[in-house]
């Protein structure tokens, strides 16, 4: 006989807890940080000493990138599996979201097959889109808007290579973009300033940027001149002049940025163990000059391996909250 009810529950289960997104830094308090940067040392001692660590075994992992991406993927990916779960890789182009399949659709039946969904998109107002029609977690893997995730591994490295990054002075030399607003959302939450300098029509967005929806004068300040931005800086940190999804401003944003390089000049008015900072990918002779990211002050290719271990942590509490 063909059973009519299998007894699968169809919806999520009445009181189960509420979904948590990291759809930006401030949706985390300074609390949660501390657990999670601490976490995500617990974490990357137990890689580095070939350790399994399995939180989330048998969980999966949505992938969408609707931009390129080398770190995101890697780091993601690799740490999912190392957790013990999978991942599922997707992009606009091999998926229905490149065929206009509403973002509200793509959520409901995506969330219902996996446990963690990350995005790369443009707005967003897309993430948040998804997200409000997602049963699991969404976490923003870059959007116009924030990196959150590239922030969380910077400030990790800060603190491994310097100790606390609370009172101390963070240089942003170049666009006023996704990075530069995280960052500002940082400081405000975890109390360290931003010293920010961006060439004229390219400022960040302070409603952006703020938290509250106005930046404070302890935790921002703007300079007109990138040198002064750098003096006294613990950390120099800067980005492409042109972020994916403007490359049609590439040529124009050239003449605009040539004096936001970061140098050696911009770096020895810095705190004399000031620590370079780039996201990555970088363009040498662009936004920051050979002997600075390839000199003994740049800190890139551990920011760099760090997005891992704190992604794991991130994932690991969105799924099953404080473990330890
Ligand atoms: N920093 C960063 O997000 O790098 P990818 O664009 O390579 O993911
Ligand atoms: N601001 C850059 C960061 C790349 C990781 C971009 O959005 O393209």
């Amino acid at each position: 006989m063909i059973p009519v009810n299998f007894g699968i529950p169809s919806t999520i289960p009445k009181g189960a807890p509420p979904v948590r997104h990291y759809l930006q830094f401030s949706d985390f308090t300074a609390d949660e940080y501390g657990y999670l940067l601490a976490r995500a040392a617990f974490i990357k001692a137990k890689f580095k000493t070939f350790t399994r660590h399995q939180s989330l075994l048998d969980r999966t992992l949505a992938m969408i990138f609707e931009k390129a991406s080398t770190r995101t993927r890697v780091s993601f990916e690799a740490g999912m599996y190392q957790l013990g779960g999978s991942v599922v890789h997707l992009t606009t182009g091999d998926s229905q979201l490149g065929r206009a399949e509403p973002i509200e659709d793509s959520a409901r039946v995506i969330s219902r097959m996996v446990d963690l969904v990350m995005i790369r998109t443009f707005e967003q107002t897309k993430i948040e889109r998804f997200a409000a029609h997602s049963r699991v977690p969404v976490i923003n893997g870059l959007t116009n808007e924030f990196h959150p995730c590239q922030i969380l591994a910077d400030i990790f490295t800060f603190i491994e290579h310097r100790g606390p990054i609370q009172g101390k002075t963070v240089a942003w030399v170049g666009d006023g973009n996704n990075m530069a607003n995280t960052w500002l959302q940082a400081a405000e939450l975890l109390d360290f300033k931003v010293n920010v300098s961006t060439p004229s029509g390219y400022e960040v967005n302070e409603k952006i940027a703020s938290n509250s929806g106005k930046t404070s004068a302890n935790n921002y300040q703007t300079y007109s001149n990138p040198l002064e931005a750098c003096r006294g800086a613990d950390l120099v940190t800067t980005d492409v002049w042109t972020s994916m999804g403007y490359e049609a401003e590439n040529e124009v944003r050239k003449q605009a940025f040539s004096a936001w390089r970061v140098s050696a000049e911009m770096m020895a008015v810095a705190q004399p163990n000031a620590l370079f900072m780039h996201c990555l990918p970088a363009h040498r002779g662009e936004e920051v000059d050979a002997d600075v990211i390839d000199g003994p002050q740049s800190v890139v290719w551990d920011e760099a391996e760090n997005r891992m271990h704190v992604q794991k942590a991130l994932m690991e509490y969105l799924l099953l909250g404080r473990l330890s």
